[in-house]
């Protein structure tokens, strides 16, 4: 009976047939077993917690959304047990919810002060900005427990760009364009005099011819055309607009590094720059005398072939990687989840800010 049949058997494959059998009959257990024990026991509190992080998005940023179905992290990112939502009805089972900046300080969203605040949830504050664009901050005192930031002393830093480990040494000769027509670039929208990248800029452009796009010589440059351009120009100005702590913007990564033209740049002190970027890939205004020095070596540099070549050392092992999408960086937040402090408060978030 059961699953075997006893016919015409003799007593030595009789018992071969028993062995075979229980291994059989268990080996099926041990894998549900082992299946069951990939979860952990739920518990009565919030059993969702356990194979979730549940992040809300308080206000979109720029009030631009992106879907959300299905298992958004997991779908784009492989990033596992991670649900990103945006209905603020799930505010009370939210372990984090994120508030981004620009729409607190523009009045199209208000932080949910009325609302009972779980145990255990986090308030983010999320910015990309320079300090000086962040507006009033006085008011978060003791509000947020975390800070998502391109600041690497940030809870969660999501940068502009960084470089990945490539997978494969790729072949220098491709990744060196040097189909040049200018000396210097620079694509630039919002022109200030006051800023110090205007007053590098005029002084440059004394000793050198630097060639300028975008809206501010009324000369823009599409999205397909940017990076074609600049792959022209031997050296790409990737200056910031504000000179803040690890403000280190697309300039870099994407205009002058995917673009192919060596940076020249002008923002955080070097210990910034050397943290994310490999030496000898970057060029920065500071570390000459006068502007007048710059140039001379920008235009040595280009005549010097195999020099100005081993500013592309780096593209050995190196590639680019950007972030555009805010479901990335809110994704993020999960990998990051179980280094955060248990309790953090920031009792000054202005003074964190502006340090
Ligand atoms: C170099 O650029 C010019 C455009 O100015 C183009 O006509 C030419 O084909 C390019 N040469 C190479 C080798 O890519
Ligand atoms: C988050 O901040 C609130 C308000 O300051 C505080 O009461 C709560 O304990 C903090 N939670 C965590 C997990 O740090």
């Amino acid at each position: 009976m059961g699953c075997y049949n006893t016919k015409k058997t003799g007593l030595g494959s009789m018992k071969k047939r028993l062995l075979l059998l229980s291994f059989l009959c268990v080996l099926p257990l041990c894998l549900l077993n082992a299946w069951w024990r990939r979860f952990p026991a739920k518990t009565a509190i919030n059993p969702s917690s356990f194979y979730n992080i549940t992040i809300l998005l308080w206000h979109w940023p720029d009030g631009r959304s992106s879907s959300l179905k299905g298992d958004t992290c997991w779908d784009l990112y492989r990033i596992p047990r991670c649900r990103l939502v945006d209905q603020r009805s799930l505010f009370p089972s939210a372990d984090v919810v994120v508030f981004h900046n620009r729409e607190l300080a523009l009045g199209h969203q208000k932080l949910p002060l009325d609302l009972p605040r779980p145990q255990g949830q986090r308030w983010a504050w999320m910015s990309l900005e320079a300090p000086i664009h962040n507006g009033k901050l006085h008011q978060y005192a003791n509000i947020f427990n975390m800070t998502i930031s391109y600041r690497r002393d940030a809870d969660v830093t999501i940068p502009y760009g960084q470089l990945l480990p490539k997978e494969a040494e790729g072949h220098l000769v491709d990744n060196v364009p040097l189909n040049k027509s200018s000396l210097a670039c620079w694509v630039v929208s919002n022109y200030r005099n006051h800023h110090k990248r205007s007053k590098v800029y005029k002084e440059l452009k004394a000793v050198v011819p630097v060639k300028v796009y975008g809206r501010w010589t009324d000369t823009p440059l599409s999205q397909d055309a940017l990076l074609p351009t600049i792959s022209r120009c031997f050296f790409y100005l990737a200056f910031e607009n504000s000179i803040s702590k690890d403000y280190i913007t697309e300039k870099l990564w994407r205009n002058a590094y995917q673009g192919g033209a060596v940076p020249v740049v002008l923002g955080p002190p070097l210990g910034d720059y050397k943290s994310v970027a490999p030496p000898n890939s970057f060029i920065r205004v500071d570390e000459f005398a006068s502007v007048k020095d710059l140039g001379e070596y920008l235009q040595q540099l280009a005549e010097d072939k195999k020099r100005y070549s081993e500013y592309f050392t780096w593209k050995h092992q190196w590639t680019v990687k950007l972030y555009k999408d805010w479901r990335e960086r809110l994704c993020k937040i999960c990998s990051h989840y179980n280094s955060l402090p248990q309790e953090k408060v920031y009792s000054s978030l202005e003074a964190w800010v502006k340090g």
